[in-house]
């Protein structure tokens, strides 16, 4: 069984296997935990991220974690939030899948993701964790192979969202 954690703080100091960026489709930096990142992997990041000729939202890449505890960066662009309509639900789950998929691949077994799309995206806090919890869930019962999955929250509001929904079911 892997096990479902909440840890708040700043996911580039965590000592795992794989953490996941919430990138944008060019893949080549931004602001959020996507400059976090970029600043403490360093420039190699960069130069590494622009040979991948960018990734379509709700798919993800693989990178090395250069000079981050982790070993390995998944970037996974997540939707935009649009009032709801426009397949957001459906693009941000397939962000949890294809990073699970692409880390487990590469023998992760901790595994630790941002709330994708809850900060200069806009998705609504509670609807993104309900995804994010149901998602991974789903997915780890059909996938074994990973020991943890920890989501990093950044902040009281969406470390509250977390909790309630990891208590409930
Ligand atoms: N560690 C963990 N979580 C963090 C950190 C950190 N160091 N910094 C921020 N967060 P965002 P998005 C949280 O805006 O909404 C970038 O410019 C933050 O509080 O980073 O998917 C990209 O290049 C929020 O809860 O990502 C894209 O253009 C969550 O991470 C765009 O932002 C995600 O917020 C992507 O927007």
């Amino acid at each position: 069984m892997t096990r479902l954690s909440l840890w708040q703080g700043d996911i580039t100091t965590l000592e795992v296997d794989a953490i996941v960026n919430a990138a944008n489709e060019s893949l080549l930096g931004g602001g959020g935990v996507d400059g976090a990142i970029h600043r403490a992997a360093g420039p190699e990041l960069l130069a590494h991220c622009r040979t991948l000729g960018g990734c379509p939202t709700g798919q993800a890449r693989l990178t090395p974690g250069f000079r981050l505890p982790a070993k390995w960066i998944v970037h996974t662009v997540g939707p935009i939030w649009r009032g709801g309509g426009h397949g957001e639900a459906e693009l941000l789950a397939s962000c949890y899948r294809e990073s699970l998929a692409l880390a487990v691949q590469q023998g992760a077994r901790r595994v630790a993701f941002p709330a994708i799309s809850c900060g200069v995206y806009g998705y609504p806090l509670v609807e993104a964790a309900r995804i994010a919890v149901d998602t991974v869930r789903a997915w780890c019962r059909e996938h074994p192979g990973l020991d943890e999955v920890i989501f990093v929250c950044f902040g009281d509001t969406i470390c509250q969202a977390y909790r309630q929904i990891l208590a409930e079911d």
